[in-house]
C-alpha cells in the first residue's frame, strides 16, 4: 500500500481524492499497490468540501508523519509551499506538485535537495498534458531548438471568447474563475506569470537554464480590443499568448507576450481553455502537444500518473532531467528578432502617416501593412499597423517616441508578430 498526504484540498485536491476513488481498479493495476490518501491540509476546517478524508490545519502534520510515504503539494504559492516540500523530502518523502511558482523560483533547490528521492511535477505546466514527460524522457536524444506554446487556459479561453465577441475581459476572467482554471490571485494568469513560471520549468529541462521570471520579457493580455481582432483576421492571424523559448548558437531566448500568429499554424486553433505546445528537436523535428492546461480532473489526471510512476517505483532521478549541468547564456530582450503590430489613435489630417513613417525609419524599422479604421470621436482615426522583422530595442525607442507625439490620442498599444517554420 502506498499512504498520501495531500496538503491543500482545493480545486486540484478535490479531484485528485475523488478520481483516487473512481478509478482505483485501473490505478491499482497500473501501480501495482492500492493507493490511499490518509490526509489532507487545509486552511479552512470549516469549509464545505467535496470528499471526506481526515483534514488538518497545519501542513507539517503531513510532511512528518510518519504513516505517509508521497507528500502531494497543491496549496499553491511560494514561500510556504517551499517549507513544506522542503520538510517532506528532509522526511525522505517522495513529493509530488502542481506548483508552477515554486518551481519557477525554488527548482534547482528542490533538485539538489531531492537528489534520488522522487520528486514530481507533471501538472506544474499544461494542465493534463504530458509535457514534462515528453520533453525529460521521449524527447531527451534531442538538442531542443524552440518550444513555443499556449501555456495558460485561463488567458485562451480569455482570447477565445473575445475573439468571438462572447463577453468582455472582466466577465470572462470571472466565468474562468469559476470554473476552476485562474490561479488564486488571477493576476498571475493575465500578466502572463503562470505562463512565464510554466516556460522557465521546460527551459530548465530542454536547456538547463537557471532563471527566474524577473528575468525574461513577460507580457500578459491586458489592453488587447475588438479591433485587434480585426486587424488579426483581415491579415490571417490569430491572437494567443505564447511562451516562446529558442535556442541559437549557444544562446537561448526566453519570451511571454501576447503573439499574432499565422491562423494555418496548428497552435493558432487551439482555443478555450485547451493548451498547445510546439517542441521542434534538431532530430525529430516538431511535436506538437495539445490537451486540457487546466481544471480539476485534468491537472489530477497529471498528479496520478505522477503518483503511479512513485508507487511503481520508477526512478524519476534527475529531477530535470540532467545528471551533468549544461552552460546556456540567455539573450537580452532588447536583442529579440521580431515583427510587430500596432494599434494607434491619431488625429485624422494630412501628414500624419509621413510623420509615423519617419519616426519608423529613423528608428531601421520597416512597415508591412497598415488599415486605418473610423474612431467614434470626430476627426480621429485607428491606424492598425505591422512591421517588418526588426530589433526589440529599435521598436521600443520608435514607441517612445511616438508616446511623446501630439498627434497621438492613446499610447500606442503593440502586439508581437510570430512567423512560424524558420526551423
Ligand atoms: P485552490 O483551489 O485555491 O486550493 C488550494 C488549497 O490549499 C485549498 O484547499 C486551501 O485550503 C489550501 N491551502 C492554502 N493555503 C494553505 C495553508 N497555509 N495551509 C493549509 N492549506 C492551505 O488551488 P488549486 O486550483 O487547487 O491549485 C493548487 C495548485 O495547483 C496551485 O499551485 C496551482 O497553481 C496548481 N495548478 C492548478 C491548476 C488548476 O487548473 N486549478 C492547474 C495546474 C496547476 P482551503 O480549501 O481551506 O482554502
Ligand atoms: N491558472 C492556470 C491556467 C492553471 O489557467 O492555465 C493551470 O496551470
Amino acid at each position: 500500500m502506498v499512504r498520501v498526504g495531500i496538503v491543500g484540498v482545493g480545486t486540484v485536491g478535490e479531484s485528485v481524492v475523488k478520481i483516487l476513488k473512481k478509478n482505483k481498479d485501473i490505478i491499482q493495476a497500473r501501480a501495482g499497490k492500492e493507493i490511499v490518501v490518509v490526509k489532507g491540509a487545509v486552511r479552512d476546517l470549516e469549509k464545505t468540501r467535496e470528499v471526506d478524508i481526515p483534514l488538518t490545519t497545519d501542513p507539517f502534520e503531513i510532511t512528518q508523519d510518519p504513516n505517509i510515504d508521497i507528500v502531494v503539494e497543491l496549496m499553491g504559492g511560494v514561500e510556504l509551499a517551499y517549507r513544506v516540500v522542503k520538510s517532506a523530502l528532509e522526511n525522505k518523502k517522495a513529493v509530488v506538485t502542481a506548483n508552477k511558482a515554486l518551481l519557477a523560483y525554488h527548482r534547482y533547490e528542490l533538485q539538489q535537495l531531492a537528489q534520488d528521492i522522487p520528486f514530481e511535477f507533471e501538472a506544474s505546466v499544461a494542465g493534463g498534458i504530458p509535457i514534462i514527460k515528453a520533453l525529460r524522457e521521449g524527447l531527451s536524444a534531442n538538442h531542443i531548438l524552440a518550444i513555443r506554446g499556449i501555456m495558460n487556459g485561463t488567458c485562451n479561453y480569455i482570447l477565445t471568447k473575445m475573439e468571438r465577441g462572447e463577453g468582455d475581459f472582466n466577465t470572462i476572467l470571472k466565468e474562468a474563475q469559476e470554473l476552476g482554471y485562474a490561479e488564486a490571485d488571477p493576476a498571475f494568469d493575465i500578466d502572463g506569470y503562470d505562463a512565464a513560471h510554466k516556460l522557465l520549468i521546460l527551459a530548465s529541462i530542454a536547456y538547463g537554464i537557471d532563471a527566474k521570471p524577473e528575468d525574461i520579457l513577460v507580457e500578459g493580455i491586458k489592453g488587447i480590443e475588438a479591433l485587434d481582432f480585426e486587424f488579426a483576421k483581415e491579415f490571417g492571424y490569430k491572437i494567443k499568448l505564447l511562451s516562446i523559448a529558442k535556442k541559437r548558437e549557444d544562446e537561448v531566448e526566453l519570451r511571454v507576450h501576447p503573439t499574432l500568429i499565422r491562423e494555418k499554424e496548428l497552435i493558432a486553433k487551439i482555443e478555450g481553455v485547451m493548451n498547445g505546445i510546439s517542441v521542434i528537436g534538431d532530430v525529430v523535428g516538431e511535436t506538437v502537444y495539445y490537451g486540457p492546461g487546466a481544471g480539476g480532473d485534468a491537472t489530477a489526471s497529471a498528479v496520478i500518473s505522477n503518483i503511479i510512476d512513485i508507487a511503481r517505483g520508477g526512478n524519476c532521478s534527475p529531477m530535470l532531467g540532467f545528471k551533468k549541468p549544461l552552460e546556456a547564456g540567455m539573450k537580452l530582450s532588447q536583442e529579440i528578432l521580431s515583427k510587430y503590430y500596432l494599434r494607434m489613435v491619431v488625429e485624422d489630417k494630412p501628414g500624419i502617416l509621413a510623420k509615423i513613417a519617419t519616426i519608423f525609419g529613423e528608428n531601421n524599422i520597416s512597415i508591412e501593412s497598415m488599415l486605418q479604421k473610423a474612431a467614434k470621436e470626430e476627426k480621429l482615426a485607428y491606424l492598425l499597423l505591422s512591421t517588418h522583422c526588426c530589433k526589440e530595442e529599435d521598436i521600443q525607442k520608435a514607441l517612445s517616441t511616438l508616446k511623446s507625439q501630439q498627434f497621438l490620442k492613446q499610447n500606442p498599444f503593440m502586439i508581437r508578430i510570430e512567423e512560424y517554420g524558420n526551423y
